[in-house]
């Protein structure tokens, strides 16, 4: 089966789940202890993408599980990259697909609220709503937008709020959407430069970095489930204090 083809499955899975959330207006909390949240629109509509992606390759998903594997290709996808802002009616996040091949290769980001499609392929192109995107060509940090956002399991002490004043001080405009995979179509797309992000889980990132590599940028990241992610337009260099 094609490349071609398996993005074509992923942007269908990513428009039906999109219609899906869209329309579900009984969805309840499963679970809200800590900062994380989970509910039965998750859960739906990772049910609903499995089932488009699962016949081409294994899956692995926040919702459901799965396996990370280090040497054949596996989706990694997000149903609600942007879980906290859909509770509470804040117009920002997305439907996160990437297919992982040793590294991202292909990642689908599609924004329900919008309608806008964010998808590529590492190598051969970015393109949001079918228009060709590419990073930004901003060189410098006082003129750069930086996206990040707190770990999840950050207790704000006065070592996390150091590490995120040091990150963010140089830029000219600091932006926490509350969904790393918007962020990084953001900077895939030029309407931002940077994004980092410490001990954030792969299927909140995957697709984005995807994106960043196929519209000409660049990503660092940690591996495995939990990591730390660095992606930006290739201009912009990591500071020292950074991944
Ligand atoms: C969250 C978002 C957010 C990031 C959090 C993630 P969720 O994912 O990606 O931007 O800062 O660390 O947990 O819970 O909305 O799927
Ligand atoms: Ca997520």
């Amino acid at each position: 089966m094609s490349q071609g083809h398996w993005i074509k499955v992923a942007i269908d899975a990513a428009y039906a789940a999109g219609r899906l959330l869209c329309e579900d207006r009984d969805w309840h909390v499963n679970d809200d202890t800590g900062r994380d949240t989970k509910s039965s629109a998750d859960e739906a509509a990772e049910t609903l993408i499995r089932r488009f992606l699962s016949p081409i390759a294994p899956v692995l998903g926040e919702e459901q599980g799965g396996k990370f594997l280090e040497n054949d290709p596996f989706w990694i996808i997000d149903p609600i990259d942007g879980t906290v802002n859909f509770h509470r009616g804040i117009p920002l996040g997305c439907i996160s697909i990437a297919l992982w091949d040793k590294g991202p290769k292909m990642g689908v980001v599609y924004d329900f609220y919008r309608g806008e499609l964010f998808y590529g392929v590492v190598g051969e192109g970015a393109f949001l709503n079918g228009m060709p995107s590419f990073v930004s060509k901003i060189s410098h940090r006082h003129s750069a937008v930086i996206f990040t956002g707190f770990p999840i399991s950050s207790n704000f002490d006065d070592n996390s709020i150091n590490h995120y004043t040091n990150k963010v001080k140089d830029f000219k405009k600091v932006r926490l959407l509350g969904s790393a995979a918007l962020s990084l179509a953001y900077v895939a797309s030029g309407r931002g430069d940077y994004y980092e992000e410490n001990s954030i889980k792969i299927w909140d990132t995957a697709a984005g970095m995807a994106l960043v590599k196929a519209a000409g940028g660049f990503v660092s990241y940690t591996s495995g489930i939990v990591c730390d992610v660095v992606a930006h337009n290739g201009l912009l260099k990591p500071s020292q204090s950074s991944a």
